[in-house]
């Protein structure tokens, strides 16, 4: 199953939403419970970690390439651009789930794809290649719309989840995401405005599915939310009446321990000590659970 999250909208979670999901996935897949601490520290002295039955991909689609950095990895050049210009192969550019020390994730069942910005000039080389090729005549498929299923695919049956993290646009790398990607959880900013935008970006995406793409969307997220906050709840209760209860995930709350986590060394909500009793660790675990059925 292979969730994107998406959102044209920047600041509203994405990130945050799919390390953490892709991270509570590997947990649940391997034994729940929290992370063993990774790190340097531990190196030489750390049990070795069972084989791990269950994988998950992180896949970062987008340019500012976060996801590393939101885990505490150094993505050592490996960027989604090789593969999605024929130059390297899956096992090049995957960071796989092994210890820190052995340059993996350092988090058993997880792997990541990271981005860098070399990606933007790999998707403007994909497009003139697909003029030239229109300006041949040629319009069979195979082109940048298809470039994730073309080069990606061979991987989908290798994990049982795979989360994306897009970039804040609705550009050809989003479309390339919307081909391949079987749902969406779109992150909303409990703002007005926020709001707002998310209505057109869901409406966008059922477009799509009439045209004939593969995804729908699973999951409204309302993120920064203040429970205090008369306006946070009319936008979470707004949500829940033009969407329904049950596409509406339980909000996550604006908490500082989530840039804390993050700023941390790259650590996830569910490694963080700190975050062990926070609200908003326990919003995401719940997330976990919802994605983990469908
Ligand atoms: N629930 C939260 N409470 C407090 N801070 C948060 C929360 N969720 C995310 N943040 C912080 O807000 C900032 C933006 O979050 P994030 O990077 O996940 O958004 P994004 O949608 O991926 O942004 P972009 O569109 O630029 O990729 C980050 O600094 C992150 O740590
Ligand atoms: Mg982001």
């Amino acid at each position: 199953m292979i969730f994107a999250i998406v959102n044209q909208k920047g600041g509203v979670g994405k990130t945050t939403t799919a390390v953490n999901l892709a991270h509570g996935l590997a947990l649940k897949l391997n034994g729940n419970g929290r992370a063993p601490a990774a790190g340097p520290t531990d190196a030489g002295q750390a049990p070795a970690q069972p084989r791990t039955p269950g994988r998950v991909l992180l896949l970062d689609m987008d340019p500012q390439g976060n996801c590393a950095a939101a885990l505490g990895i150094d993505p050592g050049g490996r960027c989604i651009s090789d593969l999605l210009a024929g130059r390297a192969t899956p096992r090049d550019v995957v960071i796989p789930d092994t210890p820190r020390e052995r340059g993996g994730t350092g988090r058993p069942g997880l792997f990541l794809i990271p981005a860098t910005e070399r990606l933007v000039d790999v998707t403007e080389e994909l497009l003139i290649r697909d003029f030239q090729s229109y300006r041949r005549g040629k319009t069979e498929g195979g082109g940048m719309d298809d470039i994730l299923v073309e080069r990606l695919g061979p991987l989908r049956d290798a994990f049982a989840w795979i989360v994306i993290d897009c970039p804040p646009s609705l550009g050809s790398l989003t479309t390339a995401v919307y081909r391949f990607a079987d749902r969406a959880v779109v992150p909303v900013r409990t703002a007005m405005l926020d709001a707002a935008g998310a209505a057109q970006h869901t409406a966008l995406i059922n477009d799509l599915q009439r045209d004939g793409l593969p995804i729908s969307v699973s999951l409204i997220l309302p993120t920064f939310f203040e429970p205090r906050q008369v306006l946070a709840r009319q936008v979470y209760q707004d949500l829940v009446e033009k969407y329904g209860r049950s596409r509406v995930a339980i909000p996550i709350v604006q908490s500082v321990v989530v840039q804390q986590a993050q700023a941390a060394g790259g650590q996830t909500l569910f490694e963080y000590e700190p975050a062990a009793d926070s609200p908003a660790t326990a919003a995401y675990a719940r997330l976990v659970e919802r994605v983990s059925v469908q």
